[in-house]
C-alpha cells in the first residue's frame, strides 16, 4: 500500500490563471513554456542567454528573463507576460505611451522594453531620466529607437503619476 504524500502537483500562475507543470521537462525554460505550451508570444526569443531582454516577463512583479529561468523554478509563483499587462482598449500606461510615441521599428525588443519599464515605474513612478536609462541599459534594440523608447517611458511615468495623484 502506498501512502499519498498530499503534495499539490507543481503549478504556476500566468496572467492570473493557474497552469500545471505536470509533463513539462525539468530543463524547459519559462520562455519555452510560455510560448510553446501556452501560446503566449509576447515574450520573444532573442539571445537565449539572458543578455538582450527580449524575453522579459514579471515574476511576482519583478522583471525577469524568461529564457534563463526553468519553468519549474517559478512553481508557486505569479508570472505576468505582455498579454497580461493590458489589452486593446485598456492598455497599461507604458503600452499606451509606446503607441503614442511610436517607439517601434521592427518591434522585436518592445516586449522587453515595455515589461522592464512597467516594473520600474510600478516601484518608482518618480524615476528620473537617468534611472530609466540605467534600468533599460540591458535591453537591446537593434533598430536604434532608443530616443523614442526613452520618450515613451517618460510619457508613461507622467501618465502614471497623474493617475495616482490625489
Ligand atoms: S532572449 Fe532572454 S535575454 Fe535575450
Ligand atoms: S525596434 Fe527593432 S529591435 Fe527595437
Amino acid at each position: 500500500m502506498t501512502a499519498s504524500c498530499g503534495a499539490e502537483p507543481p503549478h504556476l500562475r500566468v496572467n492570473g490563471q493557474p497552469h500545471a507543470l505536470d509533463g513539462v521537462p525539468r530543463a524547459a525554460t519559462l520562455l519555452h513554456f510560455l510560448r510553446n505550451d501556452l501560446g503566449l508570444n509576447g515574450p520573444k526569443y532573442g539571445c537565449g542567454l539572458g543578455q538582450c531582454g527580449a524575453c522579459t516577463v514579471h515574476v511576482d512583479g519583478v522583471a525577469a528573463r524568461a529564457c534563463v529561468i526553468p519553468a519549474h523554478g517559478v512553481a508557486g509563483r505569479s508570472v505576468t507576460t505582455l498579454e497580461g499587462l493590458g489589452e486593446r482598449g485598456n492598455w497599461h500606461p507604458v503600452q499606451a505611451a509606446f503607441e503614442d510615441a511610436q517607439a517601434a521599428q521592427c518591434g522585436y525588443c518592445l516586449n522587453g522594453m515595455v515589461m522592464q519599464a512597467a516594473a520600474l515605474l510600478a516601484r518608482d513612478p518618480q524615476a528620473s531620466e537617468a534611472r530609466i536609462r540605467s534600468e533599460l541599459s540591458g535591453n537591446l534594440c537593434r533598430c536604434g529607437t532608443h530616443i523614442e523608447i526613452l520618450d515613451a517611458v517618460q510619457r508613461a511615468a507622467v501618465r502614471m503619476r497623474a493617475e495616482t495623484s490625489p
